[in-house]
Parts: structure tokens; C-alpha cells; sequence
């Protein structure tokens, strides 16, 4: 068993965790000021003002929290971490004035970070994430998905899966990761069709990852130009059969129905929805699926900012996450993206904490996590700082410190 005690403030969400992350107002927070925590290797024992500590926990000898914040562990709900090369030319085209639809078509785009990323080895690709996650848990994250899908064949995906597997016992105990198939994320050039793409290479990649295990859940680039909606319900019916949640990169560019989709197929997540509509919103409120905002890729790209209001008020989850990859949010840092976000998205404290982990983890399907209440599982971020507000207020520098 291991105490912390003296811990500045406690981010419990134990009230936001009650409204199952809707509707939030800032006193759902459920913050504790000079706090303690009890806790064993797999659950939270209790939790409550330092002064409440009982008798018997006084003796065993304890972490003194003193100038310390401590929230439930940050989660990266969205990112495209396995990935060759770099698209800095594409960025720079940007600045010049070229769009990123337009670039993708002629020859930039996922299909060129496709290249690069199969001309590497399993090993190179499991050096170059190692690198990126030890920087990304530098930010405090202790859960992060990512995703296949820039290698677009089938044996090219089985790496990026086996990569990720790897990952995930590298850093057991220390960092939960998900691996999601996106094995439709882009149509190489030699299809004619995204459904010939679909039948030769999406559904028999998906079928033999699963067969190894590899999977934990499947995504899709529904948009115009990549995936339309038939493509999608042929992927998401076959996830379902196999028993793997689905997630969509849904109404990013225009809103073309991803988020009905999404709420149809009750996936774990509708992510992007730059564009969404109010039938998108309201589809959403009343499913289970977390809206998950990417607000990097709306800087990165020059776009308009998600409805964020729209959908909190609507009653949706909402999480926020980087999507970290080469091309439209070249991002590693989920609490700078948020720090700069906020504002503009107009997010209460309580909405903005819970979408990087009560409801992040809900967009993984991770259970029993994300609100630090007694039972459930002890992940947890540190911070040095006396007041949760001074982790996004000092954008750009981490805070985070690891757990003693
Ligand atoms: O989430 N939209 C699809 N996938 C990524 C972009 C990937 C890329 O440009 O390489 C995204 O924005
Ligand atoms: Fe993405």
C-alpha cells in the first residue's frame, strides 16, 4: 500500500464521474485541498481532506505531497504515433497558401508518409515511438492510443501492430497503451476504388490482427476523397463481429454524417467534427460516444475552431486529445493543445480536466479510470504547482513530475 499526503489539491472528479462527464459546471471538479490519498497496486483505498487521514494509515510511511497537484492520469485519446519522415514541406506549402486536401492529391499527404513509414524496419519503427513516448510522458500522460495506418498493406499493418504490442510491454506499468487499426486511413494509388481497397486489404489486415491479438479497437477516415459511408458500415459491421469497438475521424472537412454514424455503431468515439452539424450534435448527446475535439489540427491547418459549446451544451462527452502525426497536427503536447484551446472553446475548468481524463478514458474504453474515487484503478498524474489552474496556465511547460 502506498500513501500521499499534504498533496496542495486533489483533482478527484468524483461529481463529474456522478454525470458520467456531462453537463459539467466547475464544482465538479471535486477538488480536495490539502489532500491524502491510500491507495494499493490495483485500486484507490480512499481519498479525502489530509486532516481525515485515519489513525491507521499514519504510520506507514508516506510521499509528502507538499507543493504538489494530483489528478487523475492524462490520456491521448487520439494520436498517429508510428510514423517515418516528416511533412515539414507540407506545412511550409501551407504558409504559402496551398490547402491540405490539395497536397494530399498531389502526391503529399498520409501516401507520403506511407512511403517513408514502409521502408522501415519493425525495429526502426519501435526506436523512433520509443523516443516520442518517453517525451510524451514527460507531460504527465499515462494513457495514450495510437493508431495504425501508414503502411496500407496488409503485411505493412501487421507491423505497425507488432510495433505497438511492443510498445505495450515495453512500458507495461508505466504507460497504458491502445492500438488502434486504421487500416483505412488512406487509398493507395494502385485501387481504383476505396471499396476495392477495403475488400483486399482493411478487412483481411483487420481479420489477422485480431486473429493475433494485436487489436484493441478499429477506426476510419470517413471524409470525401478517403472513406465514404458504405466503406465505413462494410469496416464497422466486421469490427463488430470480431467484438472490437469502432472509432471515426467524422465530419472533419464537411459534415457528411459521421457523427450519426458514430452514435449508429455505438462507437467509442466521433473525433475531429470541425464541421459537425446539429443532427451530428444532438446523435451524439444522446449515445454514449465521446465527441472528441482535436483542436491542434484546426490550428495546424488554419481551420475554424469545433462548436465545443454547441456540443457540451447539447449534453455530449466531450475528451480533447493531440492527434499527433506528421501531416495535420504535427503535436505532441495534449496540455499545450488544451492550454491554447480553452479559451477559445470556451470550456469551464471542469469540462477542460475531464476531457483529458474522465472522458478520454471513456473514449478508449478504459474502465475504472480517469476520476480518483475509492475502487477505482490508481493512475494518476503529478504535478508541481499548488492550484490545478497554474498546470494549463503555463502553456508549453510541463509541470508534471514522475510518481515517486
Ligand atoms: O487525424 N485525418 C486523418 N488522419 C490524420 C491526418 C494524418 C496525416 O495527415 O498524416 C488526422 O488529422
Ligand atoms: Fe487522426
Amino acid at each position: 500500500m502506498k500513501v500521499y499526503r499534504n498533496l496542495a489539491q486533489i483533482l478527484t472528479l468524483k461529481s463529474a464521474h456522478a454525470k458520467d462527464g456531462r453537463r459539467l459546471i466547475p464544482a465538479d471538479l471535486s477538488l480536495i485541498e490539502t489532500g491524502a490519498i491510500a491507495f494499493d497496486e490495483s485500486k484507490i483505498l480512499l481519498v479525502g481532506p489530509d486532516a481525515d487521514l485515519p489513525e491507521i494509515y499514519h504510520s506507514i510511511p508516506a510521499f509528502d505531497g507538499k507543493g504538489h497537484v494530483l489528478t487523475p492520469g492524462l490520456v491521448d485519446s487520439h494520436t498517429h504515433l508510428v510514423f517515418a519522415g516528416n511533412r515539414a514541406r507540407e506545412y511550409s506549402a501551407r504558409l504559402n497558401g496551398a490547402d491540405y486536401q490539395a497536397i494530399a492529391q498531389n502526391d503529399g499527404g498520409i501516401l507520403h508518409t506511407m512511403s517513408k513509414t514502409l521502408a522501415c524496419s519493425e525495429d526502426e519503427l519501435f526506436t523512433a515511438s520509443v523516443k516520442r513516448l518517453e517525451r510524451i510522458m514527460s507531460y504527465g500522460v499515462r494513457a495514450i492510443e495510437m493508431k495504425t495506418g501508414y503502411a496500407l498493406t496488409i503485411e505493412g499493418e501487421m507491423r505497425l501492430l507488432r510495433v505497438a504490442a511492443r510498445l505495450k510491454n515495453h512500458y507495461k506499468g508505466q504507460l497504458q497503451i491502445i492500438s488502434t487499426y486504421m487500416g483505412a486511413h488512406a487509398v493507395p494509388a494502385q485501387y481504383k476504388t476505396s471499396a476495392e481497397f477495403v475488400s483486399a486489404v482493411v478487412l483481411p489486415a483487420m481479420e489477422q490482427g485480431h486473429a493475433e491479438g494485436l487489436i484493441d479497437a478499429v477506426d476510419v477516415f470517413h471524409e470525401q476523397g478517403y472513406f465514404n459511408s458504405s466503406d465505413t458500415e462494410t469496416i464497422f459491421k466486421k469490427a463488430q463481429l470480431l467484438g472490437l469497438p469502432c472509432k471515426i475521424h467524422a465530419d472533419e472537412f464537411q459534415d457528411n454524417g459521421g457523427a450519426e454514424l458514430a452514435a449508429k455503431y455505438k462507437a467509442l468515439s466521433a473525433d475531429h467534427l470541425l464541421k459537425v452539424g446539429d443532427a451530428g450534435i444532438a446523435a451524439l448527446a444522446s449515445s454514449k460516444t465521446v465527441a472528441t475535439l482535436l483542436p491542434g489540427t484546426a490550428f495546424f491547418l488554419g481551420k475554424d475552431l469545433p462548436r465545443a459549446r454547441a456540443m457540451l451544451d447539447a449534453g455530449c462527452k466531450v475528451a480533447i486529445a493531440s492527434d499527433y502525426n506528421p501531416g495535420s497536427s504535427h503535436v505532441d503536447n495534449l496540455l499545450l493543445v488544451a492550454s491554447i484551446a480553452a479559451p477559445s472553446l470556451k470550456m469551464n475548468q471542469a469540462e477542460l480536466w475531464c476531457a483529458m481524463t474522465l472522458n478520454a478514458a471513456a473514449a478508449l474504453g478504459l474502465k475504472d479510470q480517469g476520476a480518483l474515487i475509492p475502487g477505482h484503478r490508481p493512475i494518476f498524474s503529478l504535478f508541481r504547482a499548488e492550484d490545478l489552474a497554474e498546470i494549463t496556465y503555463n502553456w508549453g511547460v510541463s509541470l508534471s513530475r514522475p510518481l515517486p
